[in-house]
């Protein structure tokens, strides 16, 4: 998924070697009990404004209890936040799903942070489980697709 507007590339497709390094971090994880959905818009907001300073830049879905999250930016930066989120006690279990640096265009260079609706976050992690490799990561997308289970699902539109 691409945010549509001014994405870079509009006019001449960079060059590789033009493009700068990027670290992405994309984990899922689950919310504390006490996490509804103005405290989600909290979280987003707050991001917002220390994501725009630190030149980050992705994409936080929440479901059924559940975050997933895309993040991408300078590596020093996503390091820094990834520290943060850890000690963040809204929510725990992290999965990190996916984490290196390449060089390449941003995914979302538009959203500091965008909140995006998960009609079916199930459907988010079963696309994450059939990416991953790590056996600890199946093991645990597993555990949580199983968590979810037992819940009922967001309402499909
Ligand atoms: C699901 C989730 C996603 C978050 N995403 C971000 C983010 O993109 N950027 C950010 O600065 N903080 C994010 N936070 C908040 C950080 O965990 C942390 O609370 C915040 O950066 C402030 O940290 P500090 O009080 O140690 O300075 C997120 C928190 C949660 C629970």
């Amino acid at each position: 998924m691409r945010d549509e507007p001014g994405f870079a590339g509009d006019d001449d497709e960079p060059d590789d070697s033009d493009l700068p390094a990027l670290y992405h971090f994309v984990y899922c994880s689950r919310a504390a009990d006490s996490v509804d959905d103005a405290e989600v818009d909290r979280i987003v907001e707050a991001a917002q404004h220390s994501n725009r300073t630190h030149g980050l830049t992705g994409v936080l879905v929440f479901g059924s209890g559940i975050f997933f999250q895309w993040v991408e930016g300078p590596a020093e930066n996503i390091k820094g936040l990834i520290a943060r989120l850890h000690d963040d006690r809204r929510h725990h279990d992290i999965v990190a799903l996916s984490q290196s640096e390449e060089e390449r265009e941003r995914l979302y260079p538009n959203w500091t942070m965008e909140r995006v609706e998960a009609e079916d976050i199930r459907a988010v992690l079963l696309d994450a489980l059939e990416n991953a490799e790590d056996k600890n990561n199946i093991a645990a997308l597993q555990r949580i697709l199983g968590h979810l289970g037992s819940q009922p699902l967001l309402s499909l539109g």
